[in-house]
């Protein structure tokens, strides 16, 4: 916008300084041509001039016989010659003069010729009155433009007054051209200041905004600070306020699921000895009653156990060293195989990965990685789990991977959050606790967890480690 405004205003800068250039020089130009007439017709009258100083001379000669006036002649002859070059020098440019002034060159001469005759007859007739009566009416100028000198100045000063009227009229245009392109200047000119100045205001008033507006974002900035610092101690605060209620409830889950395995002992130790005791005395349906309670309390049991393990990740402190992955991963595969030898399951596992964790949550982990992954391909034939590695960016990932049942990967999300199960009790059993275990123990080594499936297909579980 500015750049076009200021190009805007050069051009029209420029565009002024040339007209006004081009009228100054249509003006000095007229004013030359007008001077330069001016100079020819004041010439030509000096001619006029030159030829009656000598005509005089010559008649004052002839009625004095004064020598003097002879020799003023002569001179006077020399100075017509150069009136009339001068003439014609400075009418070269009109071939119309320059023809006058031939014919005037020639009556001249023709004239001083005349004068001439007259005065060597009367130097010859040494004075005597009679000849002069003769020659003196030659000396006089005759209409009939023979000899006449004065008609032909009269030619070339009418040819030039004519053409001073018309160089008068060049000049009174130049000089109006003049004065009209600096009264366009002008006005451009007052335009283009008018403009400047409009622009000068805004930028003025531009420049006030920004700086109030740079006072506003410094204003906004320390007051964020300020709500910044505010919110980090409150955050902090929050945090440790969160932290205590945390171990606090940690501490009562714990004390809870411990104390519960008392009344729950009670329950199964007498349950038990209904049964054996009183089988006798009780019906097929009080048996099968008592086997219910003793179901649920195995349930309720495994339950409190997992809910113990829970807590007990949170609790203990992380203590890194260096693990053999590959070997805690097939030593926790061996154990259930012997767990259920009559499975046929096959076992890949990558040698040699090694990590620097705390080997006893990392085993909690992979017994929940691989105690999944062995109990959703219990229904699959040729069941096989893999563990390996790969690089992701400059991180290693871990992975637990089976051909099992897989799951919907819609609900992916809920797998790591306590008590979530994507299959049913009777498919597949268990608490839905063991991958918020898993997520504790990844989550406590700074590392990231995630799962990939397809229902029916498989799943994999991929695990990193931190720093
Ligand atoms: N390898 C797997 N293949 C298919 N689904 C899985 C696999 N691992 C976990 N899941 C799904 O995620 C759910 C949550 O797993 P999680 O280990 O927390 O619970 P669980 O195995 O059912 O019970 P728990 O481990 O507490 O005995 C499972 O119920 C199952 O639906
Ligand atoms: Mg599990």
């Amino acid at each position: 916008m500015y750049r076009l405004l200021s190009g805007t205003c050069l051009c029209v800068v420029l565009l002024n300084t040339w007209i006004a250039g081009r009228s100054l020089a249509a003006l000095f130009d007229a004013e030359h041509w007008l001077s330069h007439t001016l100079e020819v017709i004041g010439q030509t009258q000096k001619t006029l001039f030159d030829v009656s100083t000598a005509s005089n001379y010559s008649r004052a000669y002839l009625l004095t016989g004064d020598q003097q006036y002879e020799d003023d002649f002569y001179k006077s002859e020399k100075d017509i010659n150069q009136s009339i070059d001068q003439l014609q020098h400075l009418t070269i440019d009109s071939q119309g003069q320059q023809d006058r002034i031939r014919v005037l060159r020639q009556r001249v001469a023709m004239r001083m010729g005349v004068m001439e005759t007259a005065i060597n007859l009367h130097r010859r007739a040494n004075g005597s009155d009679a000849d002069n009566t003769v020659v003196v009416p030659l000396l006089s100028e005759s209409p009939d433009g023979g000899i006449s000198v004065g008609y032909a100045i009269q030619q070339v000063e009418l040819e030039e007054r004519r053409l001073l009227e018309t160089r008068y009229q060049e000049s009174r245009s130049a000089r109006r051209g003049v004065v009209a392109a600096f009264a366009t200047a002008t006005i451009l000119d007052i335009v283009l200041l008018v403009l400047a100045f409009e622009l000068l205001v805004r930028a003025q008033r531009a420049r006030l905004e920004l700086s109030e507006r740079a006072d506003q974002i410094l204003h906004l900035n320390s007051d964020l600070k300020n709500a910044n610092t505010t919110l980090e101690a409150r955050v902090e605060e929050r945090t440790k306020e969160l932290q205590v209620s945390n171990q606090e409830l940690e501490a009562f889950s714990y004390s809870v699921s411990h104390d519960l395995r008392a009344p729950l002992r009670t329950i199964d130790g007498f349950s038990l000895a209904l049964k054996e005791d009183f089988s006798d005395v009780l019906n097929e349906e009080g048996l099968d009653y008592i086997s219910r309670v003793r179901g649920g309390v195995q349930r309720m049991g495994t339950l409190i156990d997992a809910l113990l393990q829970l807590s007990r990740v949170t609790r203990s402190e992380v203590q890194r060293e260096k693990v053999d992955l590959s070997q805690l991963a097939s030593i926790v595969f061996n154990e259930l195989r012997l767990s259920d030898p009559d499975r046929t399951v096959e076992w890949v596992a990558q040698p040699d990965v090694q990590v620097m964790a705390d080997a006893r949550l990392l085993r909690v982990a992979l017994e929940n990685l691989i105690g999944n992954a062995w109990k959703f391909t219990s229904k699959t034939p040729n069941a096989r789990i893999e563990f390996g590695s790969s690089s992701r960016g400059n991180e290693t990932v871990y992975f637990i991977r089976d051909n099992g049942a897989g799951f919907d990967m819609n609900y992916v999300d809920r797998l790591f959050t306590a008590f979530q199960r994507l299959h049913g009790d009777r498919e597949f059993k268990g608490s839905g606790i063991g991958l918020a275990t898993v997520s504790r123990i990844i989550r406590r080594h700074h590392g990231t967890i995630s799962a990939e499936s397809e229902l029916g297909h498989g799943a994999t579980f991929y695990f990193t480690l931190g720093r």
